[in-house]
């Protein structure tokens, strides 16, 4: 795997270090999805605190659009046609980071797309639709084989590079589990756990690991949700509706509804607790 650069004294554990700051002046942030959405916000959020971007998506339109705004309000910005669960694709994209920026300080795994379904249909007692092996699949390969090829392959670079970096994982809250995404609350689910592996392999050599899990935000993906869905999220209301029978009996949480933190508290009851939904209305289920 070549050569590895010494531990950088900067990067000692526990905040010893000054470095270790929030600044982002001058350092290379690379993003997927960067195109629109929300990579595109945090593209002009890093870019607008001083840092050159990195953008990396598999449209050639919203990259060039985005790059080229970047670029009119004084951004440095390059844009990357890549697929980022194509393997060969995302290390020839890296190795072109490196060669056209001469380092990678920030890695923000966020591209993402939805292909919602429920496991299994009925009506009057038929089965009239099931999730995909494609729709498993699809969501699988982006969300989840996505994050791990273009982490691993930052990793590897920053570690060469000997500078330290920040990997940050676009998870969701859905990653606790909702109705219809089994293949999305899936990949989320596992995104937020494979932070917790980096962040116990990659902090010796000065690499730190975050996720982040949004909640509804207006942007492109949420078009391919059906609408009624849609607008019951919007309205910021549960899309997990569930009848009065499964109310959670415990005293302590504070809604009608059990959200995951307070799940434990129902253990009083098993036989509800067991059918109760994981989501609450104060917790939007996205
Ligand atoms: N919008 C929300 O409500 C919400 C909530 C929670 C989490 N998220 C997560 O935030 C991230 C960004 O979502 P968004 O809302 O900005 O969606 P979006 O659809 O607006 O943007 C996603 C971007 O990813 C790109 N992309 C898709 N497949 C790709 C691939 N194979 N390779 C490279 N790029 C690819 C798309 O072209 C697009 O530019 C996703 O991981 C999503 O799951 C979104």
């Amino acid at each position: 795997m070549g050569n590895v650069a010494p531990r950088n004294a900067d990067y000692k554990r526990g905040g010893e270090s000054e470095s270790k700051s929030m600044e982002v002046n001058g350092k290379i942030v690379v993003i997927t999805g960067g195109g629109r959405g929300i990579g595109r916000a945090m593209a002009e959020r890093f870019g607008r605190d001083g840092a050159q971007v990195a953008l990396l998506d598999v449209s050639a339109a919203d990259l060039e659009a985005t790059r080229a705004s970047l670029e009119a309000a004084g951004v440095t910005a390059r844009s990357y046609e890549v697929n980022v669960a194509n393997e060969e694709q995302v290390i020839a994209t890296m190795d072109r980071i490196i060669s056209d920026l001469g380092r990678l300080d920030v890695m923000i795994n966020n591209a993402g797309i939805l292909r919602d379904a429920l496991l299994v249909k009925a009506k009057d007692g038929a089965i009239v639709s099931k999730m995909s092996l494609a729709q498993w699949q699809a969501v699988i390969d982006v969300n989840l084989t996505g994050v791990f090829l273009c982490g691993r392959e930052a990793a590897e670079r920053m570690i060469r590079l000997g500078n330290g970096g920040v990997i940050i994982n676009i998870s969701s809250v859905s990653r606790h589990g909702n109705a219809g995404q089994s293949n999305y609350s899936a990949a989320k689910a596992a995104v937020a756990a494979l932070t917790v592996v980096w962040a116990k392999e990659l902090a010796r050599y000065g690499i730190r690991t975050g996720t982040i899990s949004p909640g509804g935000t207006r942007t492109d993906i949420l078009a391919t949700m059906r609408p009624d869905m849609l607008a019951k999220l919007l309205r910021g209301e549960t899309i997990c509706n569930y009848p009065a029978r499964l109310r959670c009996k415990a005293p302590s949480p504070p809604g009608p509804w059990c959200s995951p933190p307070d799940a434990g508290s129902c253990s009083s009851s098993p036989t509800i607790s067991s059918r109760l939904p994981l989501l609450s209305r104060r917790s939007p289920t996205w």
